[in-house]
């Protein structure tokens, strides 16, 4: 059986899966108990100056049955004192001392960053996660998100953080900016242990068309929030992976952003991560995800006949390539399985009205004698719409790549034609 055990940054742990620092992770007692259900580790929620936070606080983006989509929060850090969320700190890691445990913190002067790594240091904790990330409350005071964007500043806040620091500093990191990789910079220079991404999408969930209220509500109004849950891992996957492909970049990264299943952490570890962390599936599902998420994972592992988390770790990384680095020589198109077509015509709508009208009707009939589409090979682009919209998944994509080398943009550009790279247009005709 695989070893899901990790050592990230000098902090161990029994498995890659962490919570992040959230509600789940608000009290030692919630945390005790993910412990005993099988969480390798916890970020607890972060601690810094006492808040008040406000009602109500949550609003959720639902599709069909899905619940909650995306979760969408206005909450701010840790509304418990500072000195009951140390103690109990102590209490888990004496109870827990394999599992990691993280405290994720906030302050305003280097002095007070300094006492507050003191402080958590004195509970037995594993690390430090400096919060220069939240993007909705602190950030209006010079906090969260607003260091994270200023990436000087994040630089010298780690820079005493790591003076003062006997145990790892991670940073975690904003996605609220044009390039992840500015903060991956004040990191390295900051000479910080590790990294912690995404945390949450400066947002508005909604707006309720009676009293024209944005969501979460308020009796006087609302505010922008933090976006989080599945929707959001196409963006972090993507942050994670422009920080793991980069040479300079060296740093153990703690993977976060919609995680739900066993699959999404695999392929965050996939893209270069070293642990992984889960706040919104936890808040839909409880604790309890952690059992399929460890058997899961391990079983993978098992059938590709790897035997520990450093064998997956990075391994689509070179496979995340520059758009002109493409293959412009492979080729597919779309094919339908007459036999499992239904005739909705999903496909042919949304060929014929959002792609190349190559989908015809043929003379061919469903068992219920409606029509099947067909596919025009002369004008299908291979682009997967029909296949993306298809609800019974009959349609599929054959490699039809032509054994003759098709123009590369090089090329196309020397000849001085109209060419494509990373999406700018390299020459225009
Ligand atoms: C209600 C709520 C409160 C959060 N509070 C914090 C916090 O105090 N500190 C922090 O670093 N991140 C906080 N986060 C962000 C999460 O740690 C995590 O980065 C984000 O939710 C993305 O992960 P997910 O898609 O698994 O939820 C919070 C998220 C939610 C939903």
């Amino acid at each position: 059986m695989s070893d899901l055990s990790i050592d990230f940054c000098g902090i161990s742990s029994p498995n890659p899966f962490w919570l992040a620092s959230a509600p789940p992770t608000n009290s030692g007692e919630q945390i005790m108990r993910a412990f005993d259900t099988g969480w390798g580790g916890a970020v607890w929620k972060t601690l810094g100056n006492p808040v008040v936070n406000v009602n109500s606080r949550y609003a959720a983006l639902s599709h069909g049955r899905n619940r909650i989509v995306g979760l969408n929060n206005i909450e701010l850090i840790t509304d418990r004192g500072l000195s009951i969320n140390l103690r109990e700190m102590g209490e888990v890691k004496k109870r827990f001392p394999k599992h990691a445990l993280l405290a994720s913190i906030m302050a305003g002067t280097r002095a007070e960053w300094q006492e507050l790594i003191r402080r958590v240091e004195d509970t037995g904790a594993d690390g430090v996660e400096l919060n220069f990330s939240c993007p909705h409350g602190m950030c209006e005071r010079g906090l969260g998100s607003a260091i994270g964007q200023e990436p000087a500043i994040a630089e010298e806040i780690t820079r005493w953080a790591k003076e003062s620091s006997s145990i790892p500093v991670l940073v975690k990191f904003t996605p609220n900016v044009a390039d992840i990789r500015d903060q991956g910079r004040a990191a390295m220079a900051g000479a910080a242990d590790g990294v912690a991404l995404i945390n949450t999408i400066k947002s508005i969930i909604g707006v309720d068309l009676d009293d024209f209220i944005p969501f979460p509500k308020l009796r006087n109004g609302s505010t922008n929030g933090g976006y989080c849950g599945p929707a959001v891992k196409p963006i972090a996957l993507h942050m994670v992976a422009s920080l793991g492909r980069e040479t300079w970049f060296t740093l153990p990264m703690s993977g976060i952003g919609g995680i739900n299943t066993w699959q999404d952490a695999a392929e965050f570890i996939a893209l270069g991560c070293g642990s992984v962390q889960v706040c919104t599936a936890v808040m839909h599902h409880g604790f309890g995800i952690i059992t399929e998420m460890i058997d899961g994972l391990s079983g993978y592992l098992d059938e590709k006949g790897m035997t520990s988390i450093g064998e997956l770790q990075g391994r689509a990384l070179g496979n995340y390539k520059e758009w002109g680095e493409l293959d412009m020589n492979y080729k597919v198109e779309a094919s339908i399985d007459a036999a499992t077509c239904s005739g909705c015509g999903k496909c042919y709508t949304a060929c014929n009205d959002g792609a190349y009208q190559a989908i015809d009707w043929s003379d061919k009939k469903t068992r219920k004698g409606k029509p099947i589409p067909e596919i025009n090979t002369v004008k299908c682009k291979g682009c997967n719409l029909c296949s993306l919209v298809c609800p019974l998944d009959c349609i599929s994509m054959m490699d039809v790549s032509h054994t003759e080398t098709v123009e590369s943009w090089q090329d196309i550009v020397a000849r001085g034609g109209y060419a494509v790279s990373d999406g700018i247009i390299v020459n225009d005709l």
